[in-house]
């Protein structure tokens, strides 16, 4: 997929820009710089000291064969990052930051499976926001010596940054947590979370990052895992308390990159409304090309819940599909790579209704430097409905 973008592509691409989007430094891919959790993790777990919970490069991980070997996402084949990386072109997926001799002049991959925006959550087992927010630091650094200050500086000022974390925040740092539970209010919870989130989003703004991208949480309780946990959840109904979390924090993640964009100057975001997307696709999945939005392709028990995927975890049985492409959820907590797929479109070029104000496309391919008053009225920035 990965291939070397030719001059003349340069050229098509240059003048369909011209005629589209403002594009001033045609030629040059916008690096793209990716924090989060098993979403997003291109294998940085495969370097890092923890349990098979939060690894997945064994089989019958990246079963349908587009890598080689299992690398360590958790789909059975790629990520939604890797598909925003072959739309925008980049030469090279951004590789996994921990990976000996990563390059890094296209972006980097910070994700960790498993963590989470605070440090509690499964702490001492994954790469928590901050410690990836030192890792681009570290980066940032390098690259500067590299090319030199204002190089660097229009880089990671071009870059897009994609954040897409705080499942495990939910599920296993409060939802799986009664010591957490007993300390804070579920408002309580989700106002820590959003509040350090905002602090990550305030530091990389500082670093130079002006254009955003956010993948929002998903319906949590209707995972095969929760679904199965709950006794008061079926086959039609998914584990309550779990989606209200994703809700909440899903509307003041919203509320907050509005105020920001009005606070921070040259700011630009892509946000998306995952939940109702996916919930769309969990109840009538024959509409998108599904057979199956409950259980899991892989996995053991009710709905495929338990978490066996692999059989390198404590149960070693577990059931596998004969076609992930039928099914919405891979595992017992992931997606297959056919939803990673379409929401990769989505966030590309998707409906208002999904994705705005603006679309990673419209993020990766304007290079202009927006004035104030094109800011007040730019017919790139969509109307968000939801
Ligand atoms: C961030 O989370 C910590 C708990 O890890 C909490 O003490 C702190 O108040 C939070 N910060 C903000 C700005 O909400
Ligand atoms: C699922 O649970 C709901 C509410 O408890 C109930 O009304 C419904 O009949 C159940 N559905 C199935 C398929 O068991």
């Amino acid at each position: 997929m990965a291939r070397l973008i030719s001059h003349m592509d340069y050229f098509i691409i240059c003048v369909t820009l011209a005629l589209s989007i403002p594009c001033r430094v045609c030629g040059t891919a916008t690096p793209f710089f990716i924090f989060g959790d098993s979403t997003v993790d291109p294998g940085n777990n495969n370097y890092i000291n923890t349990i098979p919970e939060y690894q997945a490069n064994y089989k019958p991980y990246g079963l349908n064969g587009f890598f080689e070997e299992p690398t360590g996402r958790f789909s059975d084949g790629r990520v939604i990052v890797d598909f925003i990386a072959e739309y925008a072109k980049l030469p090279v997926i951004p590789p996994p930051f921990l990976q000996p001799s990563a390059e890094f002049i296209n972006g980097v991959n910070f994700a960790s499976g498993g963590s989470g925006i605070l440090p509690e959550t499964n702490q001492g087992q994954v790469i928590d926001l901050q410690t990836q927010i030192k890792h681009f630091e570290e980066v940032q650094k390098s690259l500067t010596e590299k090319l030199g200050e204002a190089k660097a500086n229009e880089l990671f000022s071009e870059a897009v940054y994609f954040i897409s974390i705080g499942s495990n925040d939910y599920l296993g740092g409060y939802l799986g947590n009664p010591k957490m539970q007993e300390y804070y209010a579920p408002e309580g919870y989700v106002g820590l979370v959003i509040g350090n989130l905002t602090q990550a989003i305030q530091v990389l703004y500082e670093k130079g990052g002006r254009k955003f991208g956010f993948l929002s949480l998903s319906p949590l309780g209707c995972l095969p895992a929760l679904r199965a946990l709950s006794p008061k959840a079926n086959e039609s109904v998914c584990f309550k308390e779990a989606c209200a979390l994703a809700q909440a924090h899903n509307s003041a993640l919203k509320f907050i990159l509005t105020s920001l964009e009005h606070i921070l100057r040259g700011f630009k975001y892509c946000n998306s409304n995952f939940y109702d997307w996916l919930l769309d696709r969990i109840n009538n999945p024959s509409k998108y090309g599904f057979k199956d939005g409950v259980n899991a392709c892989c996995g053991n028990g009710p709905y495929g819940g338990i978490f066996t995927c692999g059989g390198t975890k404590k149960v070693t049985d577990y059931q596998l599909c004969d076609n992930a492409d039928d099914f919405v959820w891979w595992d017992s907590f992931h997606p297959t790579e056919k939803i990673h797929e379409q929401f990769g479109q989505a966030l590309w070029n998707g409906p208002p209704s999904s994705v705005g104000p603006y679309t990673l496309q419209h993020l990766f391919l304007s290079k202009e430097e927006l004035t104030i008053a094109d800011e007040v009225d730019d017919p790139d920035r969509q109307n968000f409905h939801y």
